[in-house]
C-alpha cells in the first residue's frame, strides 16, 4: 500500500487537525457517497477488514471517519471517539456495537441523522494507510418516523463534505442500476463539474442482468460518463456471504477469482480497474497526490490569514486605548494563525 511514502503525508494532515486547523481551513480527505444500499459500507468493510453496521434503512446516521493505519506487525487495535468520548478496544467484532452506540448518542435512538463526526481509528497489519468518511446514504422516501425532509437533510450533510475542493469524492454505484440517473453522481457533478476529484466505484458486478455486461464495461472504461479519476469495479460480500460468515480474506480471494474468470471483465484486472486491492492502492495514491498538491495553497491560505490579522493588530495598536477590546481579542487569533503556520512549515520540512 505504498505505506512509506503515504504515511508521512497522512500524519501531516493529522497533526494539522490536532491543532484545530481543519476548523478554519479545509484539509484533504476522501468522502464516500451513494444511494442507500449501493454498497458503501461493504466497500469500506472490504478496505478496513472490519464489519461495520449494516442492514436495511438508514444505517449510517452520522458521518463516520474511518482512519486506517497500517502496522508493520503487532495486534489489531481500535479507537472510537466522538464529542468528548474516547474508547480504546482490541476486538474487531466490537466495532458494530460501538458505532451504533455512538450514533444513538449523537443522533438519537430513532431514525434521525446528525452531522457530528464519529472517528474510528483502526491499526492493523492488514489495512492500508487511508482516511475515509462514510456518509448517510441518499434516500427519497421517508420511512417509519423519519421527518418529511429526511432526503434533503441527508443531501445537505453530503454537500457539506463534497463541496469542499479538498475532498476526493468517492461515488458508489451498483452495476445493476442506470448510472446516469444516480443522484450521488449528479451531486458530485454539481460540485465537481469536470470530474477532477470524483472517482466512481461500481459494485455488485455479480448482479448484472445478462446482456448488460458490455454496457457496464463501457462505463468502467469511461466511455459513457468520463471522469478524470476514472472507475473501479469491485465485488463485495453479498447478503448470502454474510449469512455464511465468509471472512474478508476469503471474500477477497473469491473477488479476484470472479474477475479473473469473467468473460467480459477479466482484462480490467490487468488494467488496474477491478478489485478491492486495486481500489485500496488507487485511493492511497490519490490521497497522497491530493495532499501533495494541496500543500502550497494550504500554506498560502495560512500566510494570508496571518498577514491580515497582523495588519489589523497594527491598526488597532495605534489606537489601542480606544479599541482595547478588539485589540485584546485579536491577539489570540494572531497567535493561533502563527502556530498554524509554524506547525505547517515544521511539518512540511520534517515530513515531506
Ligand atoms: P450501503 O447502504 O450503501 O452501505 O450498502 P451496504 O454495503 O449495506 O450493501 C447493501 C447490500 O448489498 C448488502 O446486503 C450487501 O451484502 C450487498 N452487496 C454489497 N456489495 C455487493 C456485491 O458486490 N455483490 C452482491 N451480490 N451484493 C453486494
Ligand atoms: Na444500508
Ligand atoms: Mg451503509
Amino acid at each position: 500500500c505504498f505505506s512509506d511514502s503515504v504515511r508521512p503525508l497522512i500524519e501531516l494532515i493529522d497533526s494539522l487537525k490536532l491543532i484545530g486547523l481543519d476548523e478554519d481551513i479545509g484539509l484533504p480527505s476522501i468522502a464516500v457517497v451513494g444511494d442507500q444500499s449501493s454498497g458503501k459500507s461493504s466497500v469500506l468493510e472490504a478496505l478496513s477488514g472490519v464489519a461495520l453496521p449494516r442492514g436495511s434503512g438508514i444505517v449510517t446516521r452520522c458521518p463516520l471517519e474511518l482512519k486506517l493505519q497500517k502496522l508493520k506487525n503487532g495486534p489489531w487495535s481500535g479507537i472510537i471517539s466522538y464529542s468528548g468520548h474516547r474508547e480504546t478496544f482490541n476486538d474487531p467484532l466490537k466495532v458494530d456495537t460501538l458505532v451504533r452506540e455512538a450514533q444513538n448518542k449523537l443522533a438519537g435512538k430513532a431514525v434521525g441523522i446528525c452531522d457530528e463526526l464519529i472517528t474510528l481509528e483502526i491499526s492493523s497489519p492488514d489495512v492500508c494507510d487511508l482516511t475515509l468518511i462514510d456518509l448517510p446514504g441518499i434516500t427519497r422516501v421517508p420511512v417509519h418516523d423519519q421527518p418529511e425532509d429526511i432526503g434533503d437533510q441527508i443531501k445537505t450533510l453530503i454537500l457539506k463534505y463534497i463541496a469542499k475542493s479538498e475532498t476526493i469524492i468517492l461515488v458508489v454505484v451498483p452495476c445493476n442500476v442506470d448510472i446516469a440517473t444516480t443522484e450521488a453522481l449528479r451531486m458530485a457533478q454539481k460540485v465537481d463539474p469536470e470530474g477532477l476529484r470524483t472517482l466512481a466505484i461500481l459494485t455488485k458486478p455479480d448482479l448484472i442482468d445478462r446482456g448488460a455486461e458490455i454496457d457496464v464495461l463501457n462505463i468502467v472504461q469511461g466511455k459513457v460518463i468520463p471522469l478524470s479519476k476514472g472507475y473501479i469495479i469491485v465485488r463485495c460480500r453479498g447478503q448470502s456471504d454474510i449469512n455464511d460468515r465468509i471472512p474478508f480474506d476469503k471474500a477477497m480471494e473469491a473477488e479476484l477469482k470472479f474477475f479473473r474468470n469473467h468473460h467480459y471483465f477479466s482484462s480490467l484486472l490487468d488494467d488496474g480497474k477491478a478489485s478491492t486491492q486495486c481500489l485500496a492502492a488507487k485511493l492511497t495514491k490519490e490521497l497522497a497526490d491530493h495532499i501533495k498538491k494541496s500543500l502550497p495553497s494550504l500554506t498560502e491560505q495560512i500566510q494570508t490569514r496571518l498577514l491580515n490579522v497582523q495588519r489589523d493588530l497594527k491598526n488597532y495598536e495605534q489606537d489601542h486605548h480606544k479599541y482595547k477590546n478588539i485589540y485584546i481579542s485579536l491577539r489570540p487569533v494572531f497567535k493561533k494563525w502563527d502556530i498554524y503556520l509554524r506547525s505547517t512549515e515544521v511539518s512540511f520540512k520534517a515530513r515531506v
